[in-house]
């Protein structure tokens, strides 16, 4: 006799039955970009589809994704390289860009999940998410800068803080800064596992936060490790952390594995700006059906294990996941 798996995949119908792994679009955050000025929607070039908003474009692109049923997004701040300086002031002050974006949104669209990325990268003149001595980039310094963007952006009406600096100690001065302020309510979800990774190339450019000397190998982490991962995420939630993420998904499939069965809590998967421009790229040269191969990388980042998943297609999947 022959055993024939075949038989769960003879029809539509069967394979539906049998389906171990499902997305749907309250899974997924779309990361935007937003710029000081008026009336602006500039395309990405290297993120096609992706664009630089201004406040008030920014709220009818809000108004879409609300449309389209997805619940949460990842705002990162755009400012001019005249703006920067060495302790990314701009980040954390009381006009801050992106405290000006959450309020906005939260004033029209209050459902919608507001999540900041906190950082320094795209507001220091050299581009690291530190502060800089002798081209180091000092941990302990940097700390209470992250602490107080993350409570302005708090104050402003973020849901959601997301630290995305990979340095020491930094989950644990943020929830207390939030506690310490009433804002015991606001969620922490950490870039735990951050890598240092060639796909944030285009990110770099979105935000003009490409390091101008050296790289960030001294804080995000070592593509060759594992375990290492497991203590970041470990630390994170020791520190507070209610999410923890791992970054990039793509390449990072069995972290994502490891990271969900270690943990009990949430875990999110970034796609980054690298793997979208790479679908994106092969769809427009007619190399790779965009909608199927996007569909399946969301899918295997969940079937990995990830329960939130942050992609630049969120909009498209929205829509794309009907067919699946
Ligand atoms: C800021 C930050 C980066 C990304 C998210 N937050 C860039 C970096 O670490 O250089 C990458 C996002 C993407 O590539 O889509 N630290």
């Amino acid at each position: 006799m022959i055993i024939r798996p075949r038989r769960l995949r003879t029809s539509e119908a069967m394979r539906q039955l049998v389906a171990q792994t499902h997305v749907s679009v309250s899974d997924l955050v779309y990361p935007m970009f937003v710029v000081e000025g008026q009336g602006i929607k500039a395309e990405i070039s290297s993120m096609p589809d992706v664009y630089h908003f201004s406040i008030d474009t920014l709220l009818l692109e809000c108004e879409s994704v609300v449309q389209c049923g997805i619940q949460a997004v990842l705002l990162f701040g755009v400012i001019p390289q005249a703006k920067k300086d060495a302790i990314g002031s701009m980040a954390y002050q009381s006009d801050a860009i992106v405290a000006k974006a959450i309020d906005a949104i939260k004033q029209k669209f209050p459902k919608l999940l507001v999540i900041a990325d906190v950082c320094l990268c795209e507001y220091t003149d050299h581009g690291h998410c530190g502060i800089v001595k002798h081209d180091k980039i000092l941990n302990d310094p940097t700390v209470p800068l992250l602490a107080k963007t993350a409570l302005c952006y708090a104050k402003a009406g973020a849901d959601v803080v997301a630290p995305s600096d990979m340095m020491d100690g930094r989950v644990q001065a943020i929830r207390e800064a939030l506690d310490q302020d009433g804002f015991e309510d606001v969620l922490i979800m950490s870039y735990s596992a951050k890598y240092a990774s060639a796909f944030y190339g285009p990110f770099r450019e979105a935000a003009g936060s490409a390091p101008i000397f050296g790289d960030r190998k001294t804080y995000q982490m070592d593509y060759r490790n594992q375990d290492e991962a497991v203590k970041e995420v470990l630390l994170d939630i020791q520190e507070g952390a209610d999410i923890v993420m791992v970054k990039p998904a793509g390449a990072y499939l069995d972290i994502i594995t490891r990271i969900a069965d270690t943990v009990n809590m949430p875990v999110a998967a970034y796609q980054v700006s690298g793997e979208y421009a790479m679908l994106k790229a092969a769809a427009q040269n007619g190399w790779i059906d965009e909608q199927k191969a996007v569909v399946e990388s969301i899918y295997a980042i969940k079937r990995a294990g990830a329960k939130i998943i942050l992609t630049y297609y969120a909009k498209q999947l929205a829509q794309w996941l009907k067919d699946v």
